[in-house]
């Protein structure tokens, strides 16, 4: 939530900071904003509401110059998005400003304390105390890094902040505390960025530290210092980032969620990657450090997300108690703090999560250790916080996603639990060799199904003509491809704003089938599985209230023509994996139908893509 780029260096701040804002503006889009140090010293501000565009033309006609700068694109949690409540924020007598992304949780308390002091607020934000603070450090005579450690201190709640004063002109600071999304420290030749995520520095470093809860980096043009907030030195990792800055880029396609679904059979293949032996028929998870002994203890397992990922765990479940005999709960990581969950030594908790900075996800996952289960991840940015609290993790390899409506990252994870599933199976005993040796052969062709999915690509653009002027959806899917349903109904809502349930087929008629008339879609998952027959007998009963039936099934299956109104074909693939392939058209039909009604896909309204607020 909220995008925060900074840079220190011989090059125009203003065409870094909002080339990085650019890329960041997936995490919101209520306004955007930058500040530089000019050249007579002082900082110069432009901010405007709405999208970066807006700024950029602010930027046009009224330029900032400076070699030092920091910029923000803002999703809105106090004070409605405006002008005045958009970052950067400087202080009263404008000696600093700052860029922030989180919630101060006792901004009130500081505020009032701050205004019975005479500091004069001009904004309604959370932000504005901590700028307001330090300045009135640095007015008591504190040395920079001082005011900015004293008043993160008082601080309540998860915060990124980037600092900027006129008072030191060759100095950058940024701090993060909590979980309030990343802070990422490129280190250049004689440049230094800060972005909260990494394709926003990507095409100018591949070298890069991320900041760890409660510390704070100190940047000049040549050098940096991290230390924690008592002043003590850290010693940080550095990071050598294979991402490629042009998979972080847009391409030849109208849409990053275009390129994104297209890339699928690319990410899939490398999931799969150096950790899946076809000749031997074994899956290795190095960073899972899964041990004979961890396995067998492992009694329960819960899975805890939110949003796409969280119904990637619905189809995890599928695959963890067929696979590996574990039994498996899947929970809503934004509910999991709120019912007493019963967990200890004997649970592992997986969290899954594309962005590994999802607050929900993350306090789940430190409620999890409290209570003393073991905690693995399925992540895909690297080095994120999930990555780094958990006990084992697999890093998703679905590259870069920067639309906002998660697509290859849900493909990708169903891959990666299905390998850990595999990997716990034959650890805990639960899979002869040939049923492992089969069910790793099921992965290689996996890419393959999905490249064949996309080819009939101009298939969906038609279809989604004939319904994107339909009010309300209804998704149906059985056994593993509720998943798939529920996921399909996301897609549809999130980007298109069209009202979709996902809802499990043999529960229609226990409910939903009264909405069912002329008028409703019905999206049918009817692909050859155990429940195939029992998907037949619910699209008879939503024909016989005059749905309008759309049957995603197996190639070659012609009997469904006489059942379904319009079939969408996908290649046969083993039941477990079928959602990878399944869910691909569903995508596809999401955005096309967005694209006919002029949705903006890739920012859809209200949204961001790391939703890092509770
Ligand atoms: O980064 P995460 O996987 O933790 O994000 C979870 C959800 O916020 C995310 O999947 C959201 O539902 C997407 N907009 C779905 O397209």
């Amino acid at each position: 939530m909220c995008g925060i780029v900074g840079y220190i260096g011989s090059r125009e701040a203003s065409a870094v900071v909002v080339g990085g804002l650019k890329k960041l503006e997936y995490r919101g889009y209520d306004s955007a904003g930058m500040a530089v140090l000019a050249q007579n010293g002082h900082i110069e501000l432009r901010r405007d509401v709405g999208k970066l565009s807006n700024l950029q033309a602010t930027l046009a006609t009224s330029p900032l110059a400076g070699h030092i700068g920091i910029g923000h694109t803002r999703w809105a949690t106090h004070g409605a998005p405006s002008e005045r409540n958009a970052h950067p924020h400087v202080s009263m007598n404008g000696r600093v400003v700052v860029v922030h992304n989180g919630i101060v949780e006792n901004f009130a308390t500081l505020r009032d304390e701050l205004e019975a002091e005479g500091v004069v607020f001009e904004s309604d934000t959370d932000t504005e105390v901590i700028v307001q603070m330090i300045e009135r450090y640095l007015e008591a005579g504190e040395a920079l890094e001082t005011a900015v450690r004293h008043t993160l201190q008082q601080l309540k709640g998860a915060n990124a902040v980037v600092v900027m004063s006129q008072d030191r002109p060759d100095t950058l600071l940024c701090a993060r505390l909590g979980n309030a999304g990343g802070i990422t420290l490129g280190l250049g030749q004689d440049e230094m960025f800060i972005a909260s995520d990494i394709p926003a520095i990507l095409e100018y470093t591949r070298q890069m530290i991320f900041l760890e809860n409660r510390q704070i980096a100190r940047l000049t043009r040549h050098s940096y210092e991290i230390t924690d907030l008592d002043g003590r030195s850290v010693l940080p990792e550095i990071h050598q980032i294979s991402w490629d800055p042009v998979s972080a880029a847009k391409g030849e396609y109208k849409h990053f969620m275009q390129k994104e679904i297209h890339e699928q059979p690319q990410s899939l293949i490398d999931t799969v990657r150096g950790r899946v032996d076809f000749e031997n028929g074994r899956v290795h998870l190095p960073e899972m450090n899964l041990t004979p002994e961890l396995a067998q203890r492992v009694q329960k397992l819960i899975i805890i997300a939110c949003g796409t990922s969280y119904y990637s765990g619905l189809a995890g479940k599928f695959m963890f108690e067929s696979i590996a005999r574990l039994p498996t709960e899947v929970a809503y990581a934004s509910e999991f703090r709120y019912y007493d969950p019963i967990v200890d030594a004997g649970t592992a908790v997986l969290a899954i999560t594309q962005s590994g900075e999802t607050a929900d996800t993350l306090a789940a996952c430190e409620l999890a250790k409290q209570k003393g289960a073991t905690l693995w991840s399925i992540v895909n940015a690297v080095g994120s916080q999930a990555t780094r609290i958990s006990h084992g993790y697999i890093p998703m390899q679905a590259g870069p996603e920067i639309g906002v409506a998660s697509t290859k990252a849900f493909t990708t994870s169903l891959v990666d639990q299905y390998m850990l599933a595999c990997a716990l199976g034959e650890l805990r005993g639960t899979l002869s060799p040939q049923r492992l040796r089969q069910l790793v052969d099921d992965l290689a062709q996996l890419p393959y199904l999905a490249g064949q999915v996309l080819e009939h690509d101009e298939e969906y653009e038609a279809l989604a003509g004939l319904f994107f002027k339909a009010k309300n959806f209804l998704y149906l899917g059985r056994g593993i491809n509720y998943a798939v349903a529920r996921e399909g109904a996301l897609k549809l809502k999130e980007i298109s704003y069209i009202h979709a349930e996902g809802y499990p087929a043999g529960e229609m008629k226990h409910g939903p089938i009264a909405l069912i008339d002329e008028t409703m879609p019905v999206v049918c998952l009817a692909t050859q599985d155990g429940l195939y027959d029992k998907m037949i007998s619910q699209i008879q009963q939503a024909k016989a209230r005059d749905g309008i039936v759309l049957a995603v099934a197996t190639e070659g299956d012609e009997a469904i023509r006489v059942e379904a109104d319009h079939v969408l074909y996908v290649p046969a693939t083993p039941p477990l994996l079928s959602p990878v392939v399944n869910t691909i058209p569903l995508q596809l039909f999401a955005y096309y139908v967005a694209v006919r009604l002029g949705a903006d896909v890739d920012q859809p309204r209200n949204l961001a893509k790391s939703v890092t607020v509770e």
